[in-house]
């Protein structure tokens, strides 16, 4: 039987290697523990559509995605940051694979909502491709650009890396999904982050508009994680070794920051 996997999802704030996130990856890693890591990449996207003059928009945390911004979000994230995070992995001794949703299948997706242009909304995982990387001792690092039907054609589409990693979650039924980000946790509507969420007072968060932006795919995907996932973790992927002690015994013994979201 396949051993237990942990999800990462990690974001802009990592991205740039300022913190401990892939050094705590790889001594996970060595520990013995099967991660698969979901990279996003708002900043560097953002960064390279305005070096090209193209605009660009949000809306609920998604991108509003044309032609043009579609390829500079596939090459920034499937090419750019992909590859360095696959590079600063290895640098530090640990075994990474780079592939996006497009690669053997993984994400499979649909068009969302016309108005948000090409954004996808995934259908269907097929994980097959992660469980060979972590047999073989490496860790699978998921760019969230994913494939799809539109238009009457297979092209690429653009999936947030939120809604990727709590896809991956829920078709590995991960023992956890951890989202690294640059707040230390959800934020209840007086600014002070809630320590523990059920799925009733997590889609409150959403209806009631609390939590906003980015922070709308994360609580998304952890409802679709927690079908199979036992809990979710969103910490602050700043804070040194954030990574490490959230996973090891410590971090359950003592009171860690962050929101905790589970079914019950
Ligand atoms: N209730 C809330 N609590 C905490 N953060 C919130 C809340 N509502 C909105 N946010 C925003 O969500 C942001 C985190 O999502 P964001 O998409 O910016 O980062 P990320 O997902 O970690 O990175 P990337 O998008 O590059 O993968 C926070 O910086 C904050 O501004
Ligand atoms: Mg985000």
């Amino acid at each position: 039987m396949q051993k237990k996997v942990i999800v990462v999802k990690i974001g802009g704030s990592t991205l740039g290697n300022h913190d401990t996130t892939l050094e705590d990856l790889v001594e996970l890693q060595k520990r013995g523990k099967c991660l698969v890591v979901v990279h996003g990449g708002a900043k560097v996207s953002t960064e390279w559509l305005t070096r090209l003059g193209i605009p660009t928009s949000f809306v609920s945390g998604l991108r509003v995605t044309d032609a043009e911004t579609l390829k500079v979000v596939a090459a920034a994230l499937g090419g750019l940051v992909n590859k360095e995070l696959v590079v600063a992995i290895q640098a530090l001794g640990g075994k990474a694979v780079g592939l996006s949703g497009c690669d053997g299948n993984l994400l499979w997706a649909s068009v969302k909502s016309p108005e948000m242009g090409y954004v996808g909304e995934i259908v269907a995982v097929d994980p097959t491709p992660l469980k060979l990387l972590l047999k073989a001792g490496y860790m699978p690092v998921v760019a969230p650009v994913s494939f799809g039907s539109a238009e009457g054609r297979v092209m690429l589409l653009n999936v947030n890396g939120d809604t990727a990693a709590g896809e991956i979650a829920a078709a590995l039924a991960a023992e956890k999904l951890i989202f690294l980000t640059d707040v230390d946790g959800i934020r209840d509507g007086s600014e002070q982050t809630v320590h523990k969420l059920n799925l009733a007072e997590a889609k409150d968060m959403l209806a009631s508009g609390v939590a906003s932006g980015g922070m709308v795919p994360k609580i998304e995907a952890s409802l679709r994680a927690l079908t199979t996932t036992k809990v979710v973790r969103i910490i602050d992927g700043r804070a040194a070794h954030a990574l490490c002690d959230d996973v090891s015994r410590r971090a359950r013994q003592s009171k860690s920051g962050g929101t905790t979201i589970v079914s019950e």
